[in-house]
């Protein structure tokens, strides 16, 4: 890992695709930010980061070979990773809600921000942002699903510079995986940590239905969705799932 370490910037995400426009740099490269002044989200949505309260970090990753087809893979490795690294921290539940949010029993903890870039059949850059509610105790806005944080959970307070570098190591092993080819086995760790699968949940979608049982999330990214006893494929954020 190649940490910059910076006190503010608009952006972790921004601040890496920059550095990475304007210099050669390896992958494994790191930023974090004690605070970010425009933390940005999924759907144009912004992310709260006030100092103190959470892990705002980028890692650049340049896969060699790479086939577009397989980039969904990345996404689960990276959410498996940051979701077992939660569960290291916590005794509660944690899981993986499709398509990337890291929920602690029925809150989120972790939001994810991947950002690719293709080149020809290929995937040539893949920037990962995640944000991680250290301690923050309170949430103001939560777009459906409400908030907590591993402070909440355990008592404890987190420093961002110290909780990177393990959160770093379970991302990268999984992403050691990726690049052997174990595809599978990060599809099958992806599906152990899926939120609701194989229950009834509610849904919002543009498929009109409102409850279904998710069945799994397929090699593209979307969800497998039992309704009426047939499988519709749904795609996000067309379809979205609704928490409790
Ligand atoms: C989500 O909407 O759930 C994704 C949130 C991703 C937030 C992180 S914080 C670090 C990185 N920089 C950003 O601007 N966003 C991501």
């Amino acid at each position: 890992m190649n940490l910059i370490v910076l006190s503010s910037v608009d952006s972790t995400n921004n601040y890496l695709q920059t550095l990475f426009d304007n210099n050669s740099l390896d992958e494994g490269t790191v930023v974090i930010s004690l605070e970010q002044t425009k933390g940005r989200g999924q759907r144009g949505n912004s992310w709260q980061s006030l100092p103190g309260d959470g892990l705002y970090a980028s890692i650049l990753f340049l896969p060699p070979n790479f086939s577009v087809e397989n980039q969904y893979y990345l996404n689960k490795a990276i959410a498996c990773g940051t979701a077992r690294y939660i569960a290291s921290k916590v005794s509660d539940d944690v899981k993986i809600k499709w398509p990337n949010d890291i929920l602690m029993g029925d809150k989120k903890v972790a939001g994810i921000l991947i950002e690719n870039s293709i080149r020809g059949s290929f995937l040539s850059t893949c920037i990962a942002g995640i944000g991680i509610n250290l301690n923050q105790l309170h949430f103001d806005f939560n777009y459906g699903t409400p908030g907590t944080s591993l402070r909440i959970s355990s008592n404890n307070r987190y420093d961002p510079e110290l909780e990177i570098t393990k959160l770093f190591d379970e991302i990268w092993s999984d992403y050691q995986l990726l690049l052997k080819g174990k595809y599978d086995l990060i599809a099958s760790d992806y599906q152990k940590l899926l939120y609701k699968a194989g229950e009834e949940s509610r849904f919002i979608s543009d498929q009109e239905f409102s409850k279904g049982i998710l069945v799994e999330v397929d090699k593209e990214g979307a969800a497998i969705i039992e309704v009426d006893g047939k499988r519709l494929r749904c795609i996000h954020p067309q379809t979205r799932m609704i928490v409790k």
